[in-house]
């Protein structure tokens, strides 16, 4: 016998009604001895699978995942230690040199298919989407087309006329950001000149990006970039964080259009991605911690 709705079946002949289930995720409930949902949860139950996971006996299928083979979680052993961790999150530094050496894409596939996948995402969304680009064309474009953006802000902003154009059509705290970030805008262009890929930093990039309609997209994008960054780590790889070409590709349409990033999405983070060039000896020290007890 079976116990079925839209969303989860339950093989009713294997339940040991251990209620675990219950226990972990009010949409069920136990009456008379017997295992039943809420009917008036069903539309709010989000598929995470919590119920999937705590069932001893493999009771629960949820529906949207019937055709996946489950896997075990792994022993206690078998995870990284506390002080594997320390070492991993002390290593990772954001790279600003690379080597002229393509990623395997079966690489980056590895990465994204654990680091992309079970970063967690609010209200169990996993609707955040990846653009990987390697192709060494299409990143040059990119490049040059972020440095014409931006030369024409920098001209814009430059000129009186400009500025009260711009004035007029978007608001002052932008106004005011912008004028902020020109200064680096204005070196940036000068190391370009001098021939250094300042955007991505002359590799290959991963946009992380998600329906602009999406509940907590950047925090979504952002934790699946750090669980890039760490993963990438641990095969030899150096990420840094883009946050210039991420609002670009926001801002300027010519530059999504050349990955043709979905109109209607958000980049809400972007890595560069590849073989580190420079070895680091040493891990300098940080602030120290700002934290307040109650
Ligand atoms: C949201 C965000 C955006 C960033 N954007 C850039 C960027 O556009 N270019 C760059 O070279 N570094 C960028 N960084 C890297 C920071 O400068 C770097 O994380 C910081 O200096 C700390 O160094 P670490 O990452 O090596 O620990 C960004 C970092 C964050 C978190």
């Amino acid at each position: 016998m079976v116990l079925e709705n839209s969303k989860v079946i339950i093989d009713m002949d294997s339940c040991t009604k251990c209620k675990a289930c219950a226990d972990e995720c009010h949409f069920y409930y136990f009456e008379s001895d017997e295992l039943m949902f809420d009917e008036t949860m069903e539309e709010f139950c989000i598929e995470c699978g919590k119920c999937v996971a705590v069932c001893p006996v493999n009771a629960i299928i949820l529906k949207v995942h019937k055709e996946e083979t489950l896997k075990n979680v792994p022993a206690k052993e078998d995870l990284p230690s506390f002080d594997s961790l320390v070492n991993l999150f002390k290593t990772r530094r954001s790279r600003r040199q690379f080597k002229d050496k393509p990623v395997p894409k079966e690489l980056l596939e590895k990465i994204l298919e654990v680091a992309g996948k079970y970063s967690p995402t609010g209200h169990n969304q996993e609707n955040v989407h990846f653009t990987v680009v390697k192709d060494r064309e299409t990143l040059k474009k990119l490049s040059e087309e972020c440095t014409n953006q931006v030369t024409n802000l920098v001209k814009t902003f430059e000129d009186p006329q400009g500025k009260k154009t711009l004035e007029t059509s978007f608001p002052p705290a932008m106004i005011k950001k912008i004028e902020e970030i020109l200064p680096s805008f204005k070196r940036a262009l000068k190391r370009i000149k001098s021939g250094i890929e300042v955007w991505r930093w002359n590799t290959e990039i991963i946009i992380i990006h998600s329906p602009q309609d999406a509940l907590t997209l950047i925090e979504n994008c952002t934790l699946a970039a750090c669980h890039i960054m760490l993963a990438a780590e641990t095969l030899g790889l150096g990420t840094c964080s883009l946050g210039y070409i991420t609002a670009f590709f926001n801002q300027f349409r010519p530059v999504g259009k050349i990955v043709k990033l979905p109109l209607k999405h958000i980049a809400g983070y972007t890595l560069a991605i590849g073989y580190p060039k420079a070895r680091y000896y040493r891990i300098p020290a940080r602030k120290s911690l700002k934290v307040k007890w109650f």
